[in-house]
């Protein structure tokens, strides 16, 4: 059978059933990096991160390292990392200020616009002859920025990133968008590695809400606890036991669609996220008069719950975490996490988010370390071949699909559901198999209509 058909196969969304061979085989994972990783739309860095002319951040599409560049005439550029020469990785850094990139193996320079400006020896050894114009570094063709946030795609045929995001866009809108100014990343980036598969935490972030009561239960019991997370700054009273977000949720919502995702629960506090430093928390309250005037009452007052951007972008609003699962392998991410605030909060918010991010979400972080021990038993699980072939339950208010009146866009479900898991899967397994954009998003909407029966 045709590779990519087989492929297909192993996702039935339609019923919530997967195989999970495709979190495990080498062959779909190369197939992956081809179909999937070199056609989406994938988050490269934050404006803020790029101010001045000569500015460079180095990064990776799926496998394929690239380095971002803020031009002289302020625009961005994007380049594969890799010496025309022999291939060597370009730059080393993890980013800074340049004029100019010199390849450490036998010193071919490269100007910002990534033209191949010199090659030692030139006339001695190439005899004045190499026509360097057609040497220049291998640019990412397609560049966009959305409020701050900066994509690259291989896929010169690809949708604009805004159709790509699709309804997405509203939900990444409560997170980017809450006071005028934007956002900046604050500080530097925490990277580790994970030894899951990258959809593992890609779906996770995209549609489970119904770990966090189990697997978050001991973390969420102690932060309630703490004067310093409870917006009235009392400490338990005798025999009082710590009620979690959850518990005093008025419901929620999940969205799914177009592989991407989002769930979080509805709350009447604006300070409704225990996973914050007090000082955050007060911010939170205090602005969000301006983030109701900007977003409406729903996004303003959602400070908590999971969203993922197809493939590999997540964030969680409230502790400000944003995060690329970028692949390694089969059986191996590297976990790249920002801390995104408000360019506008004040100085001490700033500093008691970044330690809040931190304490929850870095690489050693309470709730991180929850997650990532999940993924990384259920990937040593499936070295197993009986485990490979066993199928996965993904029926979670399976055909309770249902598009919302109250603005609220896309197809959408109660927040404890399974239909984001399952729009990514559908999605992964459309990209997998189609030949190209067109038929990606037939496919798509042809599973979309089939869920609401409007
Ligand atoms: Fe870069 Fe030879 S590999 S100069
Ligand atoms: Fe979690």
């Amino acid at each position: 059978m045709d590779d990519r058909l087989q492929v297909r196969s192993m996702v039935d969304a339609r019923h919530g059933r997967v195989k999970p061979q495709i979190y495990a085989d080498p062959e779909i994972y190369q197939l992956e990096l081809e179909r999937v990783f070199a056609r989406s739309w994938l988050f490269l860095a934050h404006e803020s991160m790029l101010p001045k002319a000569g500015d460079f951040f180095t990064t990776s599409m799926g496998e394929d390292p690239v380095v971002v560049v803020r031009q002289k005439d302020g625009s961005l550029q994007a380049y594969l990392n890799q010496c025309r020469h022999r291939g060597m990785r370009l730059c080393h850094a993890d980013g800074g200020n340049t004029k100019a990139f010199t390849c450490p193996y036998h010193g071919w320079a490269y100007g910002l616009d990534g033209g191949l400006t010199s090659v030692p020896l030139e006339e001695q050894a190439y005899r004045n002859q190499l026509d360097k114009s057609r040497w220049g570094l291998t640019r990412v063709p397609r560049l966009a920025t959305y409020k701050g946030l900066v994509f690259g795609n291989w896929d010169e045929s690809a949708p604009s990133l805004e159709a790509y995001m699709g309804d997405m866009a509203w939900y990444l809108d409560g997170f980017l968008d809450r006071r005028a100014g934007g956002t900046e990343v604050l500080g530097g980036i925490h990277k580790w590695v994970i030894d899951c598969n990258w959809k593992f935490a890609a779906e996770q972030f995209c549609s489970d809400q119904y770990h966090a009561p189990y697997t978050h239960a001991s973390a969420v019991q102690v932060l309630q606890a703490s004067p310093a997370n409870k917006s009235d700054g009392k400490p338990l009273g005798e025999g009082q036991t710590a009620r979690p977000v959850w518990a005093d949720a008025l419901g929620g919502v999940q969205f799914g669609g177009q592989g991407h995702g989002s769930a979080f629960f509805f709350t009447e506090k604006p300070d409704a996220n225990v996973w914050v430093d007090g000082a955050v928390s007060a911010y939170f309250r205090d602005t969000y008069p301006e983030a109701e005037a900007r977003l409406g009452k729903v996004r303003a007052l959602r400070l908590a719950g999971h969203n993922t951007l197809f493939p590999t972008l997540s964030w969680l609003n409230g502790t400000q975490t944003l995060r690329v699962w970028h692949p390694r392998g089969p059986n191996k991410i590297e976990v790249w996490a920002f801390c995104l605030c408000d360019r506008e909060a004040p100085a001490e918010v700033k500093d008691a988010l970044i330690k809040s991010h931190a304490r929850a979400f870095g690489p050693a972080g309470f709730l991180e370390q929850d997650d990532s021990e999940n993924w990384v038993e259920v990937q040593k699980v499936l070295q197993g071949h009986k485990a490979r072939q066993t199928e996965f339950c993904m029926e979670m208010g399976l055909g309770h699909e249902a598009r919302r009146a109250d603005g609220i866009p896309g197809v959408t479900n109660y927040t404890f559901a399974e239909t984001a898991a399952r729009g990514f899967y559908q999605h992964w397994a459309n990209m997998m198999s189609a030949e190209n954009w067109d038929e990606i998003q037939a496919l798509n909407a042809s599973y979309e209509k089939e869920l609401v029966h409007e």
